[in-house]
C-alpha cells in the first residue's frame, strides 16, 4: 500500500469519518483511530505535522523492516495531515496492563514472554536491519500487545521525523519525558 492514492477517503471511511468513539490512544504527535482497512483491522495515526520528502523516504524503508515483535507499518498517506497505517494490536499497551488501567494483570509467565519478546523486537532494529534504527523512545506504552499477548515494538524508527528539517544536531535529545537518562 505504501503511499495511499487518495488515501484520505478511504481512511475517513476506515474511520467512521475520525469518529471519537475510533480512538484508541493519544500520544506526542495526535491521536490513534482504529480502523478496518480491506478487512483488515489497522491502528491509523493521524499526525498533525509537515513530513519532510527525506522522511517519507524513510517511511518507505520502514515498511519493509517485518519482524513477529514488530509493529508492522503497511503504509501512509499525506493529505493535509500525515497517515500513519499500522497492523492492530487487540490488546492495547504494556502499559494498561501494568498500571491497571483498564486492563487485567498479566500472569508472570505472559510478562517474561513481552520481555523476551520486546528485546527480540529492539535486537532486530538494532542490529539486522539496513540500515539499523535506534528506537529512542522505549517506554512501556511503545510496546504494545497481540492477540496472542506476544509483544510487539511500536513507533521505532520516527523519532528522525522530529529531526529532519529542523537544523538540529545528533545529540539533541528525544524521547519521552521520565523515560530519559537524567544525565
Ligand atoms: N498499532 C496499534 N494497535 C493498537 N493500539 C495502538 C496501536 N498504535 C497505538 N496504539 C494505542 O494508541 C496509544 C497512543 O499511541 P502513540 O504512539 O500516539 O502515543 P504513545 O505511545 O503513548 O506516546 P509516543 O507519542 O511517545 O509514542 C498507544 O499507547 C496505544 O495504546
Ligand atoms: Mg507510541
Amino acid at each position: 500500500m505504501y503511499c495511499i492514492k487518495r488515501g484520505l477517503s478511504h481512511i475517513a471511511k476506515a474511520t467512521d469519518g475520525f469518529s471519537a468513539a475510533n480512538i484508541i490512544g493519544r500520544g506526542g504527535f495526535g491521536s490513534v483511530y482504529y480502523a478496518e482497512l480491506r478487512n483488515e483491522k489497522a491502528a491509523i495515526k493521524k499526525m498533525d505535522m509537515q513530513a519532510s520528502k527525506e522522511f517519507l523516504a524513510e517511511l518507505k524503508v520502514l515498511t519493509h523492516v517485518h519482524h513477529l515483535n514488530l509493529v508492522r507499518l503497511i503504509g501512509y498517506c499525506v493529505e493535509g495531515s500525515l497517515f500513519l497505517v499500522y497492523e492492530y494490536s487487540e490488546n492495547g499497551n504494556l502499559s494498561q496492563h501494568l498500571r491497571g488501567t483498564g486492563k487485567d494483570p498479566l500472569s508472570w509467565a505472559a510478562r517474561v514472554q513481552i520481555a523476551l519478546d520486546s528485546a527480540r523486537g529492539l535486537e532486530y532494529i538494532h542490529e539486522h536491519t539496513v540500515p539499523v534504527y535506534i528506537h529512542r523512545d522505549v517506554k512501556s506504552a511503545n510496546i504494545l500487545i497481540d492477540k496472542n499477548f506476544r509483544g510487539k515494538v511500536a513507533d521505532f524508527g520516527l523519532t528522525k521525523l522530529t529531526e529532519y528539517g529542523s537544523s538540529s544536531l545528533q545529540t539533541r535529545l528525544v524521547g519521552t519525558f521520565g523515560y530519559m537518562p537524567p544525565e
